[in-house]
């Protein structure tokens, strides 16, 4: 299903363009979460589907619910409709959505559990996932971007060992202060099954794929260099062997003054910012090195109003004259009017 490469008919998406180092006029826009409930289509399918879960490994509403947003909006990438906690959950753990309060997995936190768990992901359990990434992909624009993803080894462990989400991922950060070597094991495990499962949305189409390290922030330079720069490095190295064509977006969410070691360390193509970073130190020591993406605040979206235009355009003004993806700094929030994002897009669009 490849899409039509001849000179006449075949132009690259902007949003690949970018992401290659090219400074376009209007940089193209996506949205972090923007297959979400803020959308009535959205919570139409999700009640549908029955739950979150269910939506996610339904291949026909996955798919359908990626596109909603590039339908109403026209915006320059998809992004695959999943949870970056399915590849837990195919390495045998289980995992389940407690309604109004977030995930929730069987806590590995000792060799006993550790052992229980598989060493390799059950490719079966993701395959649900490619074939909505084929069917994405077959009816995607061809101007439109199209992204995979999955949850950076740190981010993603520090789920697998409290089970849940936490606000300071003590849990996770205790365990490889005190058993190191186990908490290794963990990283290992996401890395080889987030190798596979990358290179599987990329074969079935996805352009690029972004790793989520949500919770980037907490930790000391040293420990950051450990647990985040290096596995991820690892995926890098194991996506690029493979397809090295696809581009690599990485999300340190949180990592500030160390994005630039996280940069120059990891490999990626393109990093996302968070809101809370300051745009003379990117322009400086980041935007410098590779595109970026990012960075609005989703509160001020959501507030929407001037300040939202003068925020957009405070972003333009930082970012828009070297290789830049306009993007939110975090997830679109649930209670988001669609009327805003509308005005978000007159203000980078013109
Ligand atoms: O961006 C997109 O539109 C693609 C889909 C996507 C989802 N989750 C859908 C989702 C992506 C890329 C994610 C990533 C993800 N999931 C992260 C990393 C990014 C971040 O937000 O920090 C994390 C930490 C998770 C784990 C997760 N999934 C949590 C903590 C929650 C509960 C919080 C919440 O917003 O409800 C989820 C649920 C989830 N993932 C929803 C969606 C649309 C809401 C589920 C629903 O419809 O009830």
């Amino acid at each position: 299903m490849d899409r039509p490469a001849g000179p006449m008919t075949f132009e690259r998406p902007a949003f690949l363009r970018a992401l290659s180092g090219e400074t376009l006029p209007t940089p193209p826009v996506w949205l972090m979460r923007q297959a979400g409930r803020y959308l009535p289509e959205y919570r139409e399918l999700r009640a549908k589907a029955g739950s979150f879960l269910s939506l996610c490994y339904n291949p026909g509403l996955a798919a359908e619910v990626t596109l909603q947003p590039i339908r109403r909006f026209g915006f320059d990438a998809a992004i695959l409709f999943s949870d970056i906690l399915v590849v837990p959950q195919a390495l045998g753990q289980k995992l389940w959505f407690a309604e109004g309060e977030g995930p929730r997995l069987e806590p590995v936190a000792s060799k006993e559990r550790l052992s229980e768990i598989d060493n390799l992901a059950d490719d079966r359990k993701l395959s649900p996932i490619i074939e909505t990434v084929q069917r994405v992909r077959s009816a995607l624009p061809c101007e439109t971007g199209f992204i995979g993803f999955c949850g950076a080894p740190w981010t993603v462990a520090t789920y697998m060992v409290a089970g849940r989400g936490t606000p300071d991922q003590g849990p996770a950060r205790a365990l490889f202060a005190a058993d190191p070597s186990l908490f290794q094991a963990i990283i290992d495990r996401i890395v080889v099954a987030s190798i596979r499962y990358l290179n599987a949305q990329i074969a079935a189409g996805v352009d690029a794929v972004q790793i989520f390290d949500s919770w980037a922030g907490v930790l000391s330079p040293e420990d950051f260099q450990r647990w985040c720069i290096a596995p991820t490095k690892r995926i890098v190295d194991g996506v690029r062997a493979e397809h090295p064509q696809a581009r690599i977006i990485g999300f340190p969410r949180g990592a500030g003054r160390l994005i630039p070691d996280y940069v120059r360390g990891t490999g990626v193509d393109a990093v996302g910012l968070e809101t809370e970073i300051d745009r003379a130190f990117v322009r400086a020591q980041v935007q410098t090195l590779v595109p970026v993406q990012g960075h609005l605040d989703p509160n001020i979206l959501r507030a929407g109003g001037p300040e939202l235009e003068r925020e957009a355009e405070a972003i333009l003004a930082a970012f828009g004259d070297a290789p830049f993806v306009f993007n939110l700094g975090h997830g679109i929030l649930p209670d988001t009017p669609i009327a805003h994002v509308e005005r978000l897009l007159k203000a980078v669009r013109g």
